[in-house]
Formats: structure tokens, C-alpha cells, sequence
């Protein structure tokens, strides 16, 4: 891979240990993936925030780097472990706080924006059309790469940060025009809703792998597009996709050859009862990925009049930047629920204080047996909260 003169003193130490670190993962990372050069990118988005995913062993690399390097480009966060104001509330130990505290310290001097959300692109770090970008929130750089049209790679939360302080990234993979072509087209009939839109991303993800989906028969919004990038990055590692008419690049591919999957509303029934068990929940979590202000009215009208449930609680999560649009809805919600910012349930520790968990997000679906030891109930959000109150 080709340096600059500049980037080979970066790479000899000369200025300091930290970008010399984030210099060997960026050329580490180039070599293994065949990278021709180093790119600049106008922003980054970090996975590794919270202490339950990244433990000490992540506070101690972030106080590593964070000696003498700081960000190039702004840089946002993804949801941390906990609501920064009301973790308390969330039962979250203290010492799980302290630690989460020290992480945020890190990061802020870095110079990160700490500002902790998996939706950075509904308002604090928002990308356009060709945009190179180094994003590390498997569901965000999907959308990032599909709905907006910027590029990134599947970035770990190392190489964001590496790229981050650079303000540069390695030439490869989703950067390059040939590998967003799509690989397969995806027939489907009749997909309605945010859960419609999840078990879709999910069934595609499973059935597809890594590949990069062109969907035809579907007209989904900005609500259902994030729920499908979210799903299909969890069950199949899909970092693009295509909506035919919709989405940006789109119109500009051939289609000629590849192989056509058909998905029936059927199909996708077997797909959520393959992901549900039955059991009542003891927590009902929606906002994977954050909701919009969109979906905080339409919960609102759902739950506006009804009583707070008695032995189920009930999580919406989203980000400060949204809940400040739309206080009214997020008063209404808060007093049926909680309205938790800063976090989700996946990153939060719940496997504490909870264990079954309910949500319409085949995402969360995925990593709560794993990363949560939560049974799962799989089920749109209107069915969710009927069955509780
Ligand atoms: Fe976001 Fe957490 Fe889901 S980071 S995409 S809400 S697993």
C-alpha cells in the first residue's frame, strides 16, 4: 500500500505513540484487505462505547491513545451502557457507571463528540451522497452506504478510531465503486411496517449472507429503511443494499445475471416464529435502532390514555438530539414507560434486572440470547404493548 511521505513519519513514531498506533492498525488493516492507499474522510462514527462490551481491556486502549492523539474529523459515538442521567432508575450498579464514566472521559478527550447514538444520521453527524467515511455501528453504515449514499466499510470500533485520528481510511471494499454493485435481487410481496421491514432485513440477511440485496416490490421510509439496515446487518453481515426507485445508486446498476430470491409474507411468519418464544416480558424494549421523532409521535398515539403497566417496563430508546424535537410525545411516553437516551437494550446492562425481553426489532432479536441471556418474544410494537396493558 502507497504512503506519503507525511503518512510514513506518522507510521516512524514521529508524531508520538498514538497516531503511530492508529497508523499501524490503518496499515495493517490496508495490507490484509489489499488497500492501494490511504483516503481522507469528512467523519467517523465509533462503536467500543459501552463497558459491558469493551470491559478494561477497552478503557485501557482508549488511555493509550487518547496521550497524545485527537480526532481529525468529527467523530460521534454509538450508545453507551447506560441513560447518562437516569441510570440509576435503570438499575445500573454504580461501579458499572464509574467505569461507563471513565470510557465517556476517553473519548471526550479525544476530542469525540459525546453525543451516544446508533442513528448519528437523523441529526449529528449526517453524511452526503459520495462522502467518504469511516463508520463503525454495523446498522448505521448500512444506511450510511445504501440510503445515503456515502462510503464506508464495516469498520470495528479500532479502525474507526485509527481513522478517526487520522482523518483518513484504507481504499478497499464498500469504497470502491465495483463492490456496491448488487449481488442478488430479492422479489418480495407484500412487506408493510417498521416489523414487516425488520423481518424482511433479518430473512434477507439469513438467506443471503454478506451479499449486497437489490429489493424490488418495496417502497419502504426513512423508519422502515433503518430497521431493514439493522436487521440485515445482524443475521447476514450486509454493510449495502438496493431499494429499486428508492434509493440512491439504485438506478445507476445492472442487473443482468444474478440470481432472484423470492420472499413470501409466509416465509417471514417462519422467520419471526423462529425468533420468538412465548413467554410474558418483563421488559418491552423498542428503539433498535433508535427511534425517529416519527416513531416517538406514532408510539405516543398508540399508548396515549393507558395506564402504566404494572409488571412489565417498557423501554423507548432514542437519542437526546430527537427526544428534544418532539418533549410533548416523550412526556406522554415517559409517563407509561421510560424514555432511555444514551443506550439500548442490547449495550445496557438488563441481563441483571431482566430476562425476557420483547421488541419488534429482529436485530435485538439476535443478540439478546447471546449478549443479554433474555428469552425473546419477536412481535410488532402495537401487538407488544396490547398484550401488556
Ligand atoms: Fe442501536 Fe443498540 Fe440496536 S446500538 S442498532 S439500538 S443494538
Amino acid at each position: 500500500m502507497y504512503l506519503t511521505a507525511e503518512e510514513e513519519k506518522i507510521l516512524s513514531g514521529e508524531q508520538g505513540p498514538g497516531p503511530q498506533r492508529a497508523m499501524e492498525l490503518l496499515v495493517a488493516l490496508g495490507r490484509i484487505y489489499d488497500a492501494d492507499r490511504l483516503v481522507p474522510i469528512s467523519s467517523a462514527h465509533l462503536s467500543g462505547v459501552s463497558y459491558k462490551t469493551i470491559g478494561e481491556g477497552g478503557i485501557d486502549f482508549l488511555n493509550e491513545m487518547s496521550k497524545d492523539a485527537k480526532v481529525r474529523v468529527p467523530t460521534t459515538l454509538n450508545p453507551m451502557g447506560m441513560d447518562a442521567e437516569r441510570w440509576k432508575e435503570m438499575r445500573v450498579p454504580e461501579r458499572f457507571s464509574d467505569r461507563q464514566l471513565e470510557i465517556m472521559r476517553r473519548y471526550s478527550s479525544l476530542g469525540v463528540r459525546t453525543t451516544c447514538s446508533c442513528t448519528p444520521y437523523l441529526g449529528e453527524n449526517v453524511p452526503k451522497k459520495g462522502d467518504t467515511i469511516a463508520w463503525a455501528e454495523s446498522s448505521a453504515l448500512s444506511y450510511a452506504n445504501s440510503v445515503i449514499g456515502a462510503r464506508t466499510n464495516r469498520e470495528g470500533g479500532p479502525g474507526a478510531l485509527a481513522a478517526a485520528i487520522l482523518g483518513k481510511t484504507a481504499h478497499y471494499g464498500m469504497h470502491l465503486d465495483e463492490n456496491r454493485a448488487p449481488t442478488v435481487v430479492i422479489e418480495v410481496e407484500d412487506v408493510t411496517g417498521v416489523f414487516g421491514h425488520s423481518l424482511l432485513g433479518h430473512a434477507v440477511g439469513l438467506s443471503t449472507g454478506a451479499s449486497v440485496p437489490y429489493f424490488k416490490g418495496i417502497r419502504p421510509d426513512q423508519d422502515e429503511l433503518k430497521i431493514m439496515a439493522a436487521a440485515m446487518a445482524a443475521s447476514g453481515s450486509v454493510a449495502m443494499f438496493h431499494v429499486e426507485g428508492s434509493t440512491p445508486e439504485s438506478g445507476e446498476r445492472d442487473l443482468k445475471g444474478l440470481e432472484v430470491v423470492r420472499l413470501s409474507t409466509k416465509e417471514l411468519e417462519e422467520v419471526r416464529a423462529k425468533l420468538s418464544g412465548d413467554d410474558r416480558p418483563d421488559l418491552i424494549a423498542l428503539g433498535c435502532p433508535h427511534l425517529s421523532v416519527k416513531e416517538i409521535r406514532e408510539l405516543a398515539k398508540l399508548i396515549k390514555g393507558k395506564p402504566r403497566p404494572k409488571e412489565t417496563e417498557v423501554w423507548f430508546c432514542s437519542s437526546r438530539s430527537t427526544v428534544a424535537q418532539c418533549p410533548e410525545e416523550v412526556a406522554l411516553l415517559d409517563r407509561f414507560g421510560k424514555v432511555v437516551c444514551d443506550t439500548c437494550m442490547i449495550v445496557a446492562p438488563i441481563e441483571g434486572t431482566h430476562k425476557v425481553t420483547g421488541t419488534n426489532s429482529c436485530k435485538a432479536c439476535s443478540y439478546l440470547p447471546g449478549l443479554c441471556s433474555q428469552k425473546v418474544v419477536c412481535q410488532s410494537a402495537p401487538r407488544l404493548l396490547e398484550v401488556i396493558t
